[in-house]
């Protein structure tokens, strides 16, 4: 039988990386590395803005799903600063001096997020529907300028600069994940959740594509969103890259 990949996810003992381990750990040999243990997974307890205690946890791998941050779109410039920003370029030099292949990087919708506050993007998020039609909307890709609404989103453009640099640089294959809104239900529990909500199954899904996608993607960014009627980014790029093929879609909970 051959090997499994042994893939690394910072952030491991979050939301998301609770629902990866859950879903993935079958499939692949899995360990995180977080200031707090995992429930799920072997975990390498130190902070990403710790160089030096972190390496260790990057020997031997083949893949990282890098999801250390803090994730409030109200974080000030200061955390954003003093931790996404380091916790983001320590992930991948440490990926770079351990030989790993590939990189996903949660990125962010707020990388974008300016995008939301024009129309007819404005109304949808506000619930609004009235005169549009969801089959001729003009969606955001990822083509589009980014426009980040917080610092939170200033360090998540960040993030995808450092992918590409890394990527263009030092040939590591790096996917960034635009992610929508993940929360723990898996279920709009807002009005614009039912655009941006990114269901737990596809979630998975969409990471396993990035983690399988061929060697010949060097870089790339998609929106990480479910199949909903109402979604505003656009999902075909990630289709044509990576095959993601979402199964949800957000309208069953109206
Ligand atoms: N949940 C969402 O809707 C959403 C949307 C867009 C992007 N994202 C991104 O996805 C990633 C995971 O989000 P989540 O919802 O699981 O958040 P979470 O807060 O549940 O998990 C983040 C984890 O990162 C860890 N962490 C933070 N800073 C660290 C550091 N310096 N060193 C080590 N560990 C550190 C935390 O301890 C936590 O376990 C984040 O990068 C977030 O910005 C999430």
């Amino acid at each position: 039988m051959a090997r499994k990949k042994k893939v690394l996810i910072t952030g491991s003992s979050g939301l998301i990386g609770g629902i990866v381990a859950r879903g993935l750990g079958h499939k692949y040999d899995m360990s995180g590395v977080d200031i707090r243990p995992s429930e799920h997974i072997p975990t390498h307890i130190a902070d990403m803005r710790d160089f030096a205690a972190i390496q260790p946890a990057f020997e031997g791998i083949d893949s990282v799903v890098d999801l250390a941050a803090l994730i409030q779109v109200e974080s000030t410039w200061e955390q954003v600063y003093g931790n996404n920003i380091p916790a983001t370029y320590n992930a991948f030099e440490a990926a770079r001096q351990a030989g790993v292949k590939r990189i996903v990087f949660a990125s962010s919708n707020h990388a974008a997020g300016m995008w939301e506050f024009d129309e007819p993007y404005r109304s949808i998020v506000a619930g609004d529907y009235k005169g549009l039609n969801p089959k001729m909307l003009r969606r955001v890709t990822v083509d589009m300028p980014i426009r980040p609404d917080s610092p939170y989103g200033i360090g998540k453009a960040f993030g995808e600069a450092t992918g590409r640099f890394y990527s263009e640089k030092h040939g590591i294959s790096v996917l960034c994940m635009r992610i929508g809104t993940v929360n723990k239900e898996g279920k709009p529990m807002t009005i614009r959740q039912f655009a941006t909500i990114l269901s737990h199954r596809d979630l998975v899904h969409q990471v396993e594509r990035c983690l399988e996608a061929p060697e010949s993607v060097r870089f790339g960014i998609v929106y990480g969103v479910s199949k909903n009627t109402w979604r505003f980014w656009d999902i075909e790029g990630a289709r044509k890259l990576i095959g993601y093929e979402p199964q949800d879609d957000m309208e069953r909970w109206r």
